[in-house]
Formats: C-alpha cells, sequence, structure tokens
C-alpha cells in the first residue's frame, strides 16, 4: 500500500529506516495530474532503486503571473490510485508553507546561468530558477539516490543536469523517453485544456519535428529547416515560440557537422502552449 505523507519529519523517518536497512531510494517530482509518462519515470527509477518516493506538487514559482497556476489540474485521488499501480512506496505531498517556510517572495533561489536564460527561458523568465528551487528543495527533502526526469522537458533536464554537477548533489539523474499517444503527441497534462479542435491539430508538432529531423540529415541548412518548420507550424494554425536545431548542451551545430542533435519545438494552439522535441544523430 502506497504510504501518503504530508510531514517532512515522517518522511525523514521514513527515507532513515529504508537506508538502514540498506535500501536505495528513487525518486520522482512531478506537479500531479499524472499520465503514462509520469508513471514511466516510477518504472525507471524502480530499476535503478529498490524503494521509490514521488511528490505532487504544484510548484507556484516556476509559473509566470499569466500563466496557469491557478488552473493546472489537480486530481489528487487519482495520482495516488495511479502511482500505487505503478510501484511508488510513498507519495509525498508536501504543503506550500513546509516547501517555503519563509514564504514564497523570500525563498532563496537557485539560479542556473546561461541554460536557463535560452528557448524555454526566454519565453518564460524566470521558470527554471522556480523550477531549480523547488527540485533543489525536494533532494533535500527525499534525499534519493537517483531521481528521474522525462526527456519532453528537454532543456529542463539539461539545466537539473548541469544544476546537479555544479552543486554537487550525491545522486543521479535519469532521463525518461518521451511517451506518446498513438497519434504522436507527446503525454504531457496540458493536453487536456486544448479543445476538440486543437487535439486534432496538435499531433502535427510531432510531424514537424521528424520532417526538421529528415530535412537536416538530407543536407538542408539550419536556418533553412528552421524556418520552414516555423512556416509548417503557422500554417496549421499554431503560433510558434521556436522551431530550433540544437547540439543536446543547447550549442548551436554547424551545418554539415554529424554528431548529435536535437529539435525542439515550443508552439500555442489556441490557448494552449505545447512544448516536444526529437533527438537524433548525423553521420560525422
Ligand atoms: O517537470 C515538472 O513536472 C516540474 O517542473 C518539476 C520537476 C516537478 C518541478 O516542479
Amino acid at each position: 500500500m502506497i504510504d501518503v505523507i504530508s510531514d517532512l519529519a515522517r518522511l525523514r523517518a521514513r527515507v532513515r529506516d529504508w537506508r538502514r536497512e540498506g535500501l536505495t531510494v528513487g525518486f520522482v517530482p512531478t506537479m500531479g495530474n499524472l499520465h503514462a509518462g509520469h508513471y514511466s519515470l516510477v518504472t525507471l527509477a524502480r530499476k535503478h532503486a529498490d524503494r521509490v518516493v514521488s511528490s505532487v506538487f504544484v510548484n507556484p514559482t516556476q509559473f509566470g503571473p499569466s500563466e496557469d497556476f491557478t488552473r493546472y489540474p489537480r486530481t489528487p485521488d487519482a495520482d495516488t490510485s495511479g502511482l500505487q499501480a505503478a510501484g511508488c512506496d510513498v507519495l509525498w505531498l508536501p504543503e506550500v508553507e513546509a516547501m517555503y517556510p519563509f514564504g514564497v517572495g523570500l525563498a532563496a533561489n537557485v539560479h542556473v546561468p546561461g541554460i536557463s536564460s535560452v528557448l524555454e527561458g526566454e519565453c518564460r523568465p524566470g521558470h527554471f530558477d522556480g523550477v531549480c528551487t523547488v527540485v533543489t528543495r525536494l533532494f533535500n527533502q527525499v534525499q534519493p539516490d537517483v531521481a528521474a526526469f522525462g526527456k519532453k522537458d528537454f532543456q529542463q533536464l539539461a539545466v537539473i543536469r548541469q544544476m546537479v554537477a555544479d552543486l554537487h548533489f550525491p545522486l543521479d539523474i535519469l532521463a525518461g523517453d518521451i511517451v506518446r499517444e498513438t497519434d504522436g503527441l507527446a503525454m504531457s497534462s496540458r493536453n487536456q485544456y486544448l479543445a476538440p479542435q486543437d487535439r486534432a491539430v496538435a499531433p502535427v508538432i510531432h510531424k514537424v519535428l521528424q520532417a526538421m529531423r529528415d530535412a537536416t540529415r538530407a543536407g538542408m541548412p539550419r536556418m533553412q529547416v528552421e524556418a520552414d518548420a516555423a512556416s509548417a507550424l503557422r500554417g496549421a494554425g499554431f503560433v510558434p515560440d521556436y522551431a530550433v536545431l540544437r547540439r543536446p548542451d543547447f550549442g548551436l551545430p554547424v551545418d554539415g557537422e554529424g554528431g548529435a542533435l536535437v529539435a525542439l519545438i515550443a508552439a500555442k494552439l489556441g490557448r494552449t502552449r505545447l512544448i516536444d522535441n526529437i533527438e537524433f544523430e548525423l553521420p560525422g
């Protein structure tokens, strides 16, 4: 039976007991409204640790003033039973006062420079500071050996890896593959905001990412690939924030040079902002 804990002292006692028994701890932080993508992270964490803690906390500090914090879907009962079925041992449900004891406005802030200020960071100023600030707190609360994050939030994963390396967190980061609906749409809690006519169009993002990969492999210059992608998105009714090709460390690729690449898109469809990406190799 999954243990639902909202008290930090109880969480610490639970983790301490596991450690006394020589067991390792995996961690999956979430904002709830869980779907198969989240549950695949629990499975991944289970493969690398003896016990798994997952947190549900809709973190106010990573939402901009005009973003969807208040309407972000909250489904605690479904999340609890889903996590139990996925093999999670403890659901950590902190209150906002426990997470930010001095108040959100006075919270010590964690900022990862450079990578936090491009793409998502440019479109959502302060977003990655909020993510790093809450993930630092969650890591200190749970003290896991491994923590799993999804590759759908490709830049978030890169920011967290840099933070973990830079601040010497004693844990390993695991990256979970993107889980897609049968029509190719990457699973996301925000997909449910889509009106039916927009939901039918949303898988175009994945098709455009595949076209970016194929055109790059066929030798098309990066700027042309990016321009074609943005215009395909606009043609389908999206308002793109970006459609770009980058190295996995977010460096700019040089045309014709082989190696690992990632195509990334963020685009609005109606009031819903979707992000997705595709990783691929270019022969050198
Ligand atoms: O990816 C998310 O759901 C959130 O950004 C995270 C990592 C749980 C921090 O609030």
